[in-house]
């Protein structure tokens, strides 16, 4: 996701989760944002101040006092100038002392000036014990009820005492993905958007199957893009190989593997769904029968047979059906990947599936279509209106499908 010319204020306070901020603040500048850091003292006892100026290329705000301070009002200019304060890892220490707005360092004078005007995310990350203490607990509870501020689960795991419990900073690609969110306009807010993503598996017996190679890519991408603009996803989740980063827990994962468990689960959410996106490879056919136990290679060339035939059925059409019972108000979106023919196929299947748009890729271009972390797909709507959107990432391809959709 490009955070091209956005300013991200960083505030880290001293828990060991603060030798990751490095890392995030680089990836944050090679996303295109423009980073500055502000922090406890006891952070620099984690993670340097040189490491922190390096990285971000902007001099560290963390003494309140000192001489080399641009301005004697850091703690003001730095909110002005930031779109949002990401506050990773943020202690109990920290947080008690934001619930209660007290401002005693250069990180807390700064929360304190930016928490009533600008998007914070606040990361927890400390010992479990600590965690679960009533105080900080009151303190999560107050710091939750504040409109701007978005609080980042800690997630269970080893902690750094030893021992495994809830306490563990989430990773880097769930802070950045946080960011993003915090950045981004809530167009979606409301709209309850279920996605199917993955490609099916459709079993022969109890150790083979028939399926593609849908990755799971491109749907992700999307799933992220809608919880991102504020929509509440219900991921209908074939077979994958890809992951996805869900900071705020808004993507609900349903896994179904074969065609008729996702025709199921997708039946069972279409009356409460707004939107529904269509991205999964649904195989076409599956076996007639499967075999309870394993097909024996050893038996049928004894019977001198070298040949096997499988026979296949039609698998449940999910657009199809979902198409058909379609009530006023609600949107279906498919896709359609091609090898030939490719904009008449896929009209063909916007009009027999009722949809109201459908997203066309092609096998034909390269670096297109499965597996790989880029797409270039046009999408075409029902009165001869289309959109294309050239070869890039599949993150970006999902932000200009919404976008084009007027989502
Ligand atoms: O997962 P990735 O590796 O990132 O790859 C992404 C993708 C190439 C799988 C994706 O971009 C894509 O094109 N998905 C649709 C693939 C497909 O099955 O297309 P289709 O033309 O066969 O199907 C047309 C539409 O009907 C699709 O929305 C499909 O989900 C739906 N369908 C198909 C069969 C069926 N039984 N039920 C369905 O709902």
């Amino acid at each position: 996701m490009k955070l091209s010319n956005k300013h991200i204020l960083v505030g880290i306070s001293g828990g060991i989760a603060a030798y990751k901020i490095p890392e995030l603040i680089r990836s944050l500048v090679k996303a295109g944002a423009e980073v500055r850091v502000a922090t406890t003292p006891n952070a620099l006892q984690f993670v340097t101040e040189l490491t922190l100026q390096t990285v971000s290329g902007s001099r560290v705000y963390s003494d309140v006092f000192a001489a080399v301070n641009e301005h004697a009002t850091e703690h003001i200019s730095l909110p002005e100038w930031c779109d949002m304060l990401l506050v990773a890892p943020a202690t109990a220490n920290v947080l008690a002392k934001m619930a209660a707005g007290i401002a005693d360092d250069a990180l807390t004078t700064t929360i304190a000036s930016c928490v009533a005007r600008k998007p914070v995310v606040v990361a927890p990350a400390m010992n479990d014990k600590m965690w679960e203490s009533p105080a900080t607990q009151n303190a999560i509870a107050t710091i939750r009820q504040w409109p701007n501020v978005r609080v980042l689960e800690p997630v269970e795991g080893p902690l750094a005492c030893g021992v495994v419990g809830k306490g563990r900073m989430p990773e880097i690609d769930e802070l950045q993905e946080a960011v993003t969110y915090a950045l981004t306009p809530q167009t979606m807010s409301g709209k309850r958007v279920l996605i199917t993503a993955g490609g099916t598996q459709e079993k022969i017996d109890p150790v083979r199957f028939i399926s593609n190679y849908s990755s799971g890519k491109m749907g992700f991408a999307l799933a992220q893009a809608c919880a991102r603009r504020g929509a509440e996803v219900t991921l209908v989740c074939g077979a994958v190989s890809a992951s996805f980063c869900n900071p705020f827990g808004r993507i609900r994962r349903i896994d179904a593997l074969s065609a008729r468990e996702m025709y199921q689960a997708c039946l069972a959410e279409w009356p409460q769904t707004d939107i529904a996106i269509l991205c999964a490879a649904v195989a076409d056919f599956a076996p007639a029968e499967q075999a309870s136990e394993k097909i024996k290679k050893c038996e049928n060339e004894k019977m001198g047979k070298c040949e096997m035939s499988l026979r296949l059925t039609l698998t449940p059409d999910i657009a199809k059906a979902l198409g058909e019972s379609k009530q006023a108000g609600q949107r279906l979106i498919g896709f359609a990947l091609e090898t030939e023919h490719e904009k008449e196929n896929a009209l063909r299947k916007l009009e027999r599936k009722h949809m109201d748009a459908i997203v066309l890729n092609s096998l034909r271009d390269a670096g297109a279509g499965f597996a790989v972390d880029t797409n270039r797909v046009t999408v075409l709507l029902p009165n001869d209106n289309s959109f294309e959107l050239p070869l890039q990432s599949k993150e970006s391809i999902a932000e200009g499908i919404l976008s084009a959709l007027g989502f």
